[in-house]
């Protein structure tokens, strides 16, 4: 027996138009495996570097008298340790930014050169309308916070190894020897170098707090997946074409019969 179609009310109706809209319907991929590691990677280096970094720069839980030296030497150890994996995964991200396969990072440039693009993300940003479709990965305020966050990085690397030659004199530390003390003379001496690699300790700060507040209003804003989207690699979000249900006051609906272009490809 077939069943009979179930017919909604004008106020049902509204209801389940505020529903449809927000179910998510596509699932694009956007962050290969290698991108997700490196991004956890880095949040935990970071982490342990801010940690370890500012209690070298003040050892607070020693008696200045004491000889136990113990826990500013495990500081500096894993200072050091994830020191070495933020330089790695700075150069490997660079490097895959500009030669993976995959061309979506690349291609958020050309949202970056073009004034149309960036006029429509802020006008996003400010709740003036929607941001047009992106060729890339990234809008263009995010790839110029990246690339500034990248040349940040550079920064604290390259202070953190002209440091960490100073102190280590063989090996690695040998061979940074020279470029370190060239490095060290630009910036007008040691103790600059120091100051360097503390200051910009401050905007790695600021970039996390601001970039988590970003991604969660992101998501929030515009109805698509953020935070998540950096653990699964997929980007869920509502299809761009789906057209609000046609509701009139004077028709009904039979729910039975799909209203949504079946076009998902979850
Ligand atoms: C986000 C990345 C990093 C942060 C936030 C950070 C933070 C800091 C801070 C706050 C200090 C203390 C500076 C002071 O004495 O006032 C420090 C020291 C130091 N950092 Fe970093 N750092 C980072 C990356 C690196 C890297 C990549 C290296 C290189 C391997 C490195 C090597 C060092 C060394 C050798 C010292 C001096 C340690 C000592 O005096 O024994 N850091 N860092």
């Amino acid at each position: 027996m077939s069943e009979s179609p179930q017919v909604l009310s004008a106020s049902q109706q509204v209801k389940l138009k505020g529903r449809v809209t927000h179910i998510p319907t596509m699932r694009e991929f956007a962050f290969t495996p290698l991108i997700r590691i490196f991004h956890w990677l880095r949040f935990l280096a970071i982490m342990i570097l801010l940690i370890s970094g500012f209690y070298i720069a003040w050892p607070f839980l020693m008696d200045p008298k004491s000889t136990d030296v113990l826990i500013q030497g495990w500081m500096r150890f894993s200072h050091l340790i994830f020191g070495f994996i933020f330089s790695c995964i700075t150069i490997s991200r660079n490097y895959l930014f500009l030669f993976s396969k995959d061309k979506s990072e690349r291609r958020s440039l050309l949202d970056a050169l073009s004034i149309d693009r960036w006029r429509s993300q802020i006008k996003a940003y400010v709740f003036l309308g929607k941001p047009d479709e992106k060729s890339g990965l990234y809008g263009p305020l995010q790839l110029v916070t990246y690339a500034s966050f990248y040349s940040c990085s550079l920064i604290m690397v390259l202070t953190g190894l002209a440091l960490y030659s100073r102190v280590y004199h063989e090996g690695l530390g040998q061979l940074l020897y020279a470029p370190a003390s060239w490095l060290t003379y630009i910036c007008g001496g040691l103790a600059n170098v120091r100051n360097i690699h503390h200051w910009f300790t401050w905007v790695f700060i600021v970039f996390l707090i601001v970039h988590v507040y970003m991604v969660i209003w992101t998501g929030i804003r515009f109805k698509k997946a953020a935070v998540d989207a950096i653990i699964s690699g997929y980007d869920y979000h509502t299809h761009a074409h789906i057209e609000p249900f046609p509701v009139t006051t004077s028709e009904s609906v039979n729910i039975n019969e799909p209203t949504i272009p079946n076009k998902s490809i979850l």
